[in-house]
């Protein structure tokens, strides 16, 4: 059964999961970051709905990247625009988990988790009718 570690903002949140029992959530890949991440409530942007037309759900990988899937030219492609790239790059949409793994959020989609980003194209948390303190105030 993978472990899932995510590190966002020097925090772990660990997830685990048993090979082919996830329902697909269809976003990103089967069994990718993103897949995992929709399924087991880890905040994971995503915002082209994990087509590989972004980089929003770009993962920095500290451990176990031998237990991801290889990367196809296309996810080169499109991490090569990420910012704060590194030699550990993948983006959670494309990468398919296959063992245990640590993964951590870079700043920037660190910074846009804590400010409540808002350009999901998936469906909203927030409720209709309901609004934000700053907006509720007399
Ligand atoms: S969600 Fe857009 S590339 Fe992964």
């Amino acid at each position: 059964m993978p472990k899932v570690t995510f590190i966002i903002d020097g925090k772990e949140k660990t997830v685990e999961f048993e090979h082919g029992t996830l329902p697909y959530s269809h976003h990103g890949l089967p069994e990718s970051f993103l897949d995992v991440a929709m399924n087991l409530h880890v905040p994971l942007e995503h915002a082209c709905g994990g087509s590989c037309a972004c980089t929003t759900c770009h993962l920095i990988i500290r451990k176990g990247m031998e237990n991801l899937s290889d990367m196809e030219d296309n996810e080169a492609d499109r991490l090569d625009t990420a910012w704060d790239l590194t030699t550990t790059s993948r983006l959670g949409c494309q990468a398919v988990i296959k063992g245990d793994v640590v993964a951590e959020f870079p700043m920037y989609t660190r910074n846009y988790v804590q400010e409540g980003g808002a350009i999901q194209l998936g469906k909203s948390d927030r409720k209709e009718g309901e609004k934000k303190e700053a907006e509720v105030q007399p």
